[in-house]
């Protein structure tokens, strides 16, 4: 059962929940007027304290094609934080009003602070450079859109592994699934945390680090690319050193086979080139979609919405 719960990192839910949400999302796709009623009356509270495009409007849009309606803040200075007032207090300010929130925030742990203050459903839209396990359940729908299964896939994931949140929590997540192996592709600045390659060995899927990434292009089912995050250093002169490490165009992907995907949570900055854009392997745009309908599956699971379509209710 996900009603009332929390997500705050993809582990927080079993394979077979995860593939409940993933079903119940392709069925929206499928038919999405269908769900257009399903959450009337029902607020989401959409807290955004760092920047966001994908995953802010994406959220929104989601609960709005449900028919639930969206309050919150892009800029919390127009909030009490601006006074001081802490996230425990926001958070149990803020679900005496909404029936869920989705909360974004530069560090670590805060979505995970709220949900122990908030009376409602909280999710994690982004923790500093921590877990954005919602942009793991887009990353899962298109693969399971693209591929025959979330299983025996061999994933690499490229660019900044140190902060890339999104890859974090995507790592972890496929992980779980039978027969899936890692190629980490970063400079040597930017490799995985350890937390995280511990998790892949204690799940005992295989993984090999490199900087190469014409060598190991060849052999992927899916090619992960990530931006160098910015915002998380503490050098700027390191940033800019790092931040063309690794440019995807169409030469190289020329080397790749002709099924593999190439995957990024956006926003892109200069990683993978335009040309590579009209390449039928470049599926970013497509995950952007996949997002607003899987947030919908995600919405209904957490408030427990009724899940029934017309054809069921006769
Ligand atoms: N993928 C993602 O989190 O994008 P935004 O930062 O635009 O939300």
């Amino acid at each position: 059962m996900l009603k009332n719960r929390n997500l705050i990192a993809p582990n927080d839910f079993t394979n077979q929940e995860l593939n409940e949400i993933l079903l119940l999302a392709r069925e929206i796709v499928n038919r999405p007027d269908f769900f257009c009623k399903k959450a009337e009356g029902k607020i989401l509270a959409s807290l955004f304290y760092e920047p966001s495009t994908r995953t802010k409007f994406s959220f929104d849009t989601a609960m709005l094609r449900l028919g639930g309606q969206v309050i919150g803040f892009s800029d919390p200075l127009t909030s009490s934080t601006a006074k001081g007032e802490t996230v425990a207090d926001s958070a149990k300010t803020i679900s005496k009003y909404a029936d869920i929130i989705v909360v974004r925030h530069p560090k670590e742990g805060t979505a995970l602070l709220m949900s122990k203050y908030a009376e409602c459903p909280v999710i994690n839209a982004g923790d500093g450079g921590h877990q954005h396990p919602t942009q793991t359940l887009t990353d899962l729908l298109t693969i399971a859109s693209n591929k025959s299964s979330l299983c025996n896939l061999k994933i690499g994931v490229c660019g900044d592994l140190k902060f890339g949140r999104t890859i974090h929590s995507l790592v972890t997540c496929l992980s779980g699934f039978e027969g899936n192996s890692f190629v980490f592709i970063s400079p040597e600045e930017l490799r995985m945390p350890s937390y995280i390659k511990e998790k892949v060995a204690e799940k005992g899927k295989s993984f090999i680090e490199t900087n190469d990434l014409e060598a190991a292009i060849g052999d992927l089912d899916i090619l992960y690319m990530s931006r160098v995050q910015r915002e998380r250093f503490v050098s700027e002169e390191e940033y800019l050193r790092l931040k063309d490490y690794f440019i995807l165009t169409a030469d190289k992907m020329a080397l790749a086979r002709k099924d593999m995907i190439v995957m990024h949570p956006l926003p892109r900055v200069n990683e993978i080139a335009t040309e590579v854009d009209a390449d039928p392997r470049a599926k970013y745009f497509d995950q952007v979609k996949f997002g607003m309908y899987v947030r919908m599956a995600l919405i209904m699971k957490l408030l427990g919405l009724d899940e029934s379509t017309p054809e069921e209710d006769k």
